[in-house]
């Protein structure tokens, strides 16, 4: 969604407004715009496109000069992409500015309210309204505080603004109701941001604002309350990330760059939380509420997305491994529903952002109902991470590129973590040995496949016209084929769609012809031979097919018109090998198709909003 940056310092704003927001382009990046403060008067630009147009649009202008600077990337939820929909917004006098990611849902109440009172609208956004709100009661004499935290309490929906008063260029001002923002936290400097990755280059020290919380935030002092304007507690949160973690590096993009993070990112997941001597697993995030971990006997995963599909792999784990009834919910599903919950019943959100509004909503309901509430996070010091009663981390660093890989694999890693921590079964022990023996294996699996790439990219050249893709799979390798078929789609705008292979005959066979070919995720295990009947169907009917299987596999080059080979691991960790491959073809179909892989049209890697 959209994406904010805020600065107050000793330095010029805008240079780092513009580097912030090049960074959180993945947010959204219909328009953008920048406005500086200084004692001369603001500066203030608006442009249709990507961050560069604004940043030549910008350049030349030696009078855009300000220490204190607010800046903006636009996904339009309220309004056509234009000038006049980005913001900043401000108000008749121009002396509030403002910036919002979120949707103000009364803002049609307000405009009416507020144009009977005389404010003239020059957008047709949900934002500017807060600006005339916060004018208004200007007007009634308040001071710029009050006038703020009255229009706060009117405002209904989400809501993260970083505000300036164009008649005071000493502060800025930061509010939050369930969109995310953090304040990064500099020497004589002072940042805000919709997430740490933005300004990264700039701190590591990062105070995450809470849900009705409203920060004054000057160079050298940073203050926050609630709207009753009394102080709430300030928790600085120190993040290992670096700048190189946050940029391509040598990679042409972020999404390729990510695919080739995987193995680091599997260590990084089970990096000490595997206690091999004792056969066990620790996760230190999980202790607080060990004894309400023994008595759960029915776990629901909440995720959207690729998170949604590490799920349903989890669903397979958990019944396996630690035998707990399991099952796996859209978050924005899971909302709507009014199913019973039992004693013992916890739920598990999974989520990289941490800041996905269905999985916020669905969690909310879950605690609600005063179920036990787990996570899986990648981004520390995030909502989810905050509104869970524990959970386990990713530490697998910033996800950039919109459709995520390398989470994914983090996630499942967490999961086969968590469902060992999980287990109650005696037997538990060869069972346990042999994954956390394997897993400690996988990352140079991945990294045999991932010499594969250019092999791969061949084959995504000879597919790439197709209009059409089915990805099919069984049991662990059933979500792989889901999440396969959501790349592809993401990335290269191929229509694809994944299925479980034994339900070939009851739809999707009717679909195959020789140019409609199928992707087949057939490892060795005890579904091979169902999923080669599955094939010997479609070679039937002269649909072409390409198989991931396993190295030394016989049979499937007789069936298969291509074959990508993986290393042989033990089912329940399959995923984290099969998905490899499917994550590089569809970045090459999408390279190769001409499009902005780490920026799909019309997708956002945040989804703050329902
Ligand atoms: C968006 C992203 C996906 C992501 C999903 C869930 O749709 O484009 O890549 O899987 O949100 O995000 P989360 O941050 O909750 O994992």
């Amino acid at each position: 969604m959209c994406g904010i940056v805020g600065y107050i310092g000793e330095k010029e704003a805008l240079p780092i407004l513009i580097n912030g927001l090049k960074a959180l382009e993945y947010r959204g990046y219909d328009s953008a715009g920048v406005a500086v403060f200084s004692k001369n008067g603001i500066r203030e630009k608006k442009t249709v496109g990507q961050v560069e147009v604004l940043e030549k649009a910008v350049g030349d202008d030696v009078d855009f000069k300000g220490n204190l600077g607010i800046a903006h990337t636009r996904w339009a939820t309220h309004g056509a992409p234009s000038e006049a929909n980005a913001h900043p917004h401000s108000d008749c006098s121009r002396r509030v500015f403002l910036v919002h990611n979120g949707i103000i849902e009364n803002y049609k109440e307000l405009k009416n309210y507020l144009s009977e009172r005389g404010h003239i609208f020059k957008s047709e956004t949900d934002t500017e309204s807060v600006a005339h709100l916060i004018e208004d009661f200007l007007e009634e004499g308040k001071d710029f505080k009050t006038a703020l935290i009255d229009t706060l309490k009117m405002i209904r929906g989400a809501y993260a603004l970083a505000i300036a008063d164009a008649k005071n260029p000493e502060i800025l001002y930061a509010a939050k109701l369930s969109s995310p923002l953090v304040i990064g936290v500099g020497k004589d400097e002072n940042f805000l941001a919709s997430d740490p990755s933005a300004v990264i280059g700039n701190t590591r020290d990062f105070i995450y604002l809470k849900d009705g919380e409203l920060a004054e935030i000057t160079r050298d002092k940073i203050n926050i309350s609630n709207l009753e304007k009394q102080p709430t507690p300030i928790e600085i949160v120190r993040l290992e990330w670096n700048l190189e973690q946050a940029q391509k590096g040598d990679f042409p993009h972020f999404m390729l760059k990510e695919i080739f993070e995987g193995p680091e990112i599997v260590r990084f997941a089970f990096r000490g939380r595997i206690i091999s001597k004792e056969n066990r697993v620790m996760l230190g995030g999980l202790e607080q509420v060990s004894d309400k971990i023994k008595k759960i006997k029915r776990l629901i995963i909440l995720a959207c997305g690729t998170s949604y599909y590490a799920g349903l792999v989890g669903e397979y784990l958990f019944e396996e491994i630690a035998k707990l009834p399991t099952e796996v919910h859209f978050a924005s599903e899971f909302r709507y529903r009014e199913e019973p919950f039992d004693e013992g019943t916890a739920v598990l959100a999974i989520s990289q952002s941490g800041e996905t509004a269905d999985t916020l909503a669905a969690l909310r309901k879950a605690k609600e109902k005063g179920l036990l509430t787990l996570g899986i996070v990648n981004t520390v010091g995030s909502t989810i991470a905050r509104e869970t009663n524990a959970g386990v981390y990713n530490h697998a660093g910033p996800e950039i590129g919109v459709a995520s890989t390398k989470a994914f694999l983090s996630q499942i890693t967490i999961l086969v973590l968590m469902a060992i921590y999980l287990s109650k079964s005696n037997d538990k022990d060869s069972l346990t040995e042999s994954l956390l023996k394997e897993l400690e294996k996988i990352p140079e699996k991945i990294e045999k496949i991932l010499l594969q790439a250019p092999a791969i990219e061949k084959l995504a050249l000879k597919y790439k016209d197709c209009g059409n893709f089915l990805f099919i799979g069984r049991r662990y390798n059933y979500p792989t084929a889901l999440e396969g078929a959501l790349k592809l789609k993401e990335v290269s705008y191929i229509h694809a769609e994944g299925y479980g292979a034994g339900e070939m005959k009851h739809g999707p066979l009717a679909m195959i012809s020789p140019d409609f070919p199928t992707m087949a995720i057939v490892p060795q295990n005890g579904v091979s031979e169902k999923i080669y009947s599955n094939l010997e169907e479609i070679k039937a009917r002269k649909g072409p097919i390409l198989a991931i299987a396993t190295e030394g596999d016989k049979k499937i080059s007789s069936l298969a018109n291509d074959v990508i080979y993986i290393p042989k691991t033990i089912e329940p960790l399959e995923p984290l090998l099969t998905v490899v491959p499917l994550q590089l073809f569809a970045y090459y179909a999408g390279v190769n198709r001409g499009f902005n892989v780490d920026k799909p049209r019309n997708l956002a890697k945040s989804v703050t909003v329902e």
